[in-house]
């Protein structure tokens, strides 16, 4: 039983494998906040609510009520009655205040796990995940609310989400509804999160947390390059195998905000949720609300372990392509070998090179539709550009068919060019704000997917294309954040519910389109990786990490990455050198050690490469066919980080059982006078003997971890190297 409810003590106990969860409820029917942590082998105590500690000293009134409520660690605080720290939940009432108080009426403890209407959600067999559901009630507004908890016991994740409904006659406003919050005391936490910029994506960063409040957003629309849905709070001990974590996740892709707020008395409270700005959603009686899943885990081993239990969390009861373990073709994409300028022959020339090499799928990327051959007109006109591809798209797909390869196609459905007919019909289909000139943003706008015709139309256009030919692979891009949030379909009182509608346009037309084509290789992309979260990982197995594929540059990136999400999600190709975004040489193997990380592809024109280079090619592509499986289902280690700490960077993934783990060591710059260097492996069994592939050597498992195994040190910049033990 994961779940229980100790009725006595009025505490309900959630446990996974290696942690505690407890959440209490006190006499007048607050819902606190008791403990998260490692596992108990016993049940939890009420004395850990603290409910008899004034605030200040001298007092006598202990549970004066705002003096308790500014200290008291809740399970979801709401706004404006005594709580001065950060509130999950804004509720605008028709006096036009915004108090809101939520005291516990009952529960229900469920076996499996509820999907959430028209969101990305995780899910689980009835006996993988047991679900909380907590309901709560402001009486004067007649509001009530479920606090839903699922425990997923083997992975140590407990995901939370918030159901709002109006159960009374006021039309409310929704001005700010966070999915989940942990109130803890302050233990020295340092606070790690992932920032960047377009081409330099999840860079991870960490610090002390300082008073007051910390916190890392977007209010672009997307998840964004800038900031990333995900915080930790880790004590300052910690490393890849020690200290404790606590970790948050959104599974969403738009506006977002993670932040810790240390208060006065070194109580720490940690939210999650859409961010409130130009967020306002009408609740009319009968209405209800559903906020996105958080996804919480906890580690008293350090970071390796969380990224594990995410790692195997996504892979296990989020990602539901028939891909998660499938095999994936190694593709070539066109963009960085002819950008815009291409045609049919040129394509065909690149497949048949491709195909020699032993490369299984060409993805024609951006340029192959209307009038589009610079990045100024034409999104929105799905059309195909006959003077491109000059037997048009079905005989292109055919013959690189009958190459022996599939094919792939690039589509940017959300936008509209203000240069396409699209937009020449359809001026107010465009996110604008009436009266001001909109702002463009690599030359286009965003189309209002609050509209449903728009969500019809956009998604239309997608399938007829995939209707028109065996087409097996699409790119979903989006390049542009948002801006000039306003919408002509939505009314006067309904604009604050556009940010939030287009993200759920967006899933809508994902879900059709898995739906639609159940055996369609998807890959989720928005000007690199802006849009890489776990909300997108619902409907694509893997996304496009970032448009910078300079093997060095996608260290750090890669590694910023792969610190929450499992290898084979992140889109990784070997480029071309110079590389286009930094003009860094890095040698072919180490581009193709780097790329085998992720999902493994090429973006060079193979027609334009050395001799020497193109051969290597098949040798990757098989390199790929051999370790796809291990690094679609092992463990990932974290062995060292070049970002952080190294000369070098190496990163291990294990078969779960032990049987078999593959190394990857880069050394980025050479240094002097160096000797040999130790990597300690991780996740082989002790006794076990292992060989080193193409070599005499054997050690065991206990070697191996313990003592270290040597890289030899060797002179060169970038070079990489990769290890495969193999248990006999
Ligand atoms: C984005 C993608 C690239 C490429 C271009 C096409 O930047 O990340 O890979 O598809 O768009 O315009």
């Amino acid at each position: 039983m994961a779940i229980r409810y100790l009725e006595e003590k009025k505490i309900f106990q959630l446990d996974t494998k290696r942690t505690t969860y407890l959440i209490g409820l006190t006499p007048e029917g607050y819902v606190g906040h008791i403990y998260y942590g490692g596992r108990l082998k016993g049940e939890g105590s009420n004395y850990l609510l603290r409910m008899g500690e004034a605030p200040y000293t001298p007092s006598v009134n202990l549970r004066e009520k705002s003096s308790f409520l500014d200290f008291f660690s809740m399970e979801y605080p709401t706004g404006g009655v005594g709580d001065y720290r950060e509130s999950c939940l804004n509720v605008r009432g028709e006096a036009g205040s915004i108090g809101c108080e939520l005291l516990f009426t009952s529960y229900q403890i469920r076996k499996g796990k509820p999907s959430l209407e028209g969101l990305p959600a995780s899910f689980g067999r009835d006996e993988e995940v047991e679900t909380l559901e907590l309901w709560c009630e402001d009486q004067v507004l007649n509001l009530r609310v479920a606090l839903s908890y699922s425990v997923f016991a083997d992975c140590d994740v407990i995901t939370r989400n918030v159901r709002v409904e109006n159960a009374g006659s006021e039309h409310l406003k929704l001005e700010k509804v966070y999915s989940a919050c942990l109130d803890m005391d302050n233990r020295d936490f340092e606070m790690m999160t992932l920032p960047g910029s377009w081409a330099r994506e999840r860079s991870i960063q960490r610090g002390k947390l300082r008073f007051g409040k910390q916190l890392v957003s977007s209010t672009r629309g997307e998840s964004s390059h800038q900031e990333h849905p995900f915080m930790a709070l880790v004590t300052p001990e910690t490393t890849q195998e020690s200290g404790k974590v606590y970790a948050m996740n959104f599974v969403y892709s738009g506006n977002f905000i993670a932040q810790a707020e240390l208060a006065q008395f070194g109580n720490v409270r940690m939210v999650m949720g859409i961010y409130p700005e130009n967020f306002c959603w009408n609740l009319k009686p009968g209405d209800h609300f559903q906020a996105p899943e958080c996804v919480l885990t906890y580690s008293d081993q350090g970071l390796g372990l969380m990224t594990r239990n995410f790692h195997d969390f996504y892979r296990g009861h989020l990602i539901r392509s028939p891909f998660l373990y499938g095999k994936r073709p190694v593709l070539i994409n066109n963009w960085e070998a002819t950008y815009f300028d291409f045609d049919s022959d040129k394509l065909l020339a690149i497949a048949r090179e491709a195909k020699k090499a032993g490369i299984e799928m060409l993805v024609m990327d951006d340029g192959w539709f209307g009038k589009r051959n610079f990045d100024d007109s034409s999104l929105g006109d799905w059309t195909v550009n006959e003077e491109k591809l000059t037997s048009g798209l079905p005989d292109l797909v055919k013959k690189v068919n009958e190459m022996g390869m599939e094919f792939g196609i690039w589509f940017e459905p959300e936008m509209i060019s203000p240069d396409s007919e699209l937009y020449r019909k359809h001026p107010d289909w465009a996110i604008q704000i009436q009266g001001r000139r909109p702002t463009q943003c690599r030359a286009q706008y965003v189309l209002d997917l609050s509209r449903p015709e728009v969500v019809d139309y956009a998604y239309q256009c997608v399938a007829d294309i995939l209707h028109s030919a065996p087409i097996a692979y699409v790119k979903w891009d989006m390049n542009r954040q948002l801006c000039d949030i306003g919408s002509s379909y939505l009314d006067k009182d309904s604009q604050g519910e556009l940010l939030h509608r287009y993200v759920l346009g967006v899933y809508e037309m994902q879900e059709r389109l898995i739906r639609e084509f159940p055996r369609l290789l998807l890959e989720n992309c928005s000007g690199g990786g802006a849009r890489f979260d776990p909300g997108m990982l619902y409907y694509s197995p893997q996304i496009w990490c970032s448009d910078d594929v300079d093997a060095i540059e996608r260290l750090r990136i890669q590694e910023g990455t792969a610190l929450i999400y499992p290898l084979a999600t992140m889109g990784a190709h070997v480029g071309d050198c110079p590389n286009h975004v930094v003009g860094r040489n890095t040698p072919f193997e180490t581009r193709g050690h780097v790329a085998l990380a992720g999902s493994f592809g090429y973006e060079l024109d193979i027609t334009r490469i050395s001799q020497e280079e193109r051969e290597q090619i098949p040798g990757q592509v098989e390199m790929c066919h051999q370790y796809q499986p291990l690094m679609q289902k092992g463990d990932y280690y974290r062995l060292a980080s070049w970002t952080m700490e190294k000369p070098y960077d190496c990163w291990e993934v294990a078969e779960k059982d032990g049987s078999q783990a593959l190394v990857t060591f880069v050394q980025v710059l050479a240094q002097p006078n160096m000797h040999s260097r130790f990597i300690y492996l991780k996740g082989l069994l002790e006794d076990a003997v292992y060989s080193l592939e193409g070599t005499e050597e054997v050690y065991t498992g206990e070697e191996l971890m313990k003592c270290g195994y040597l890289v030899p040190s060797e002179k060169g910049d970038f070079r990489s190297y990769l290890y495969h033990f193999i248990k006999r």
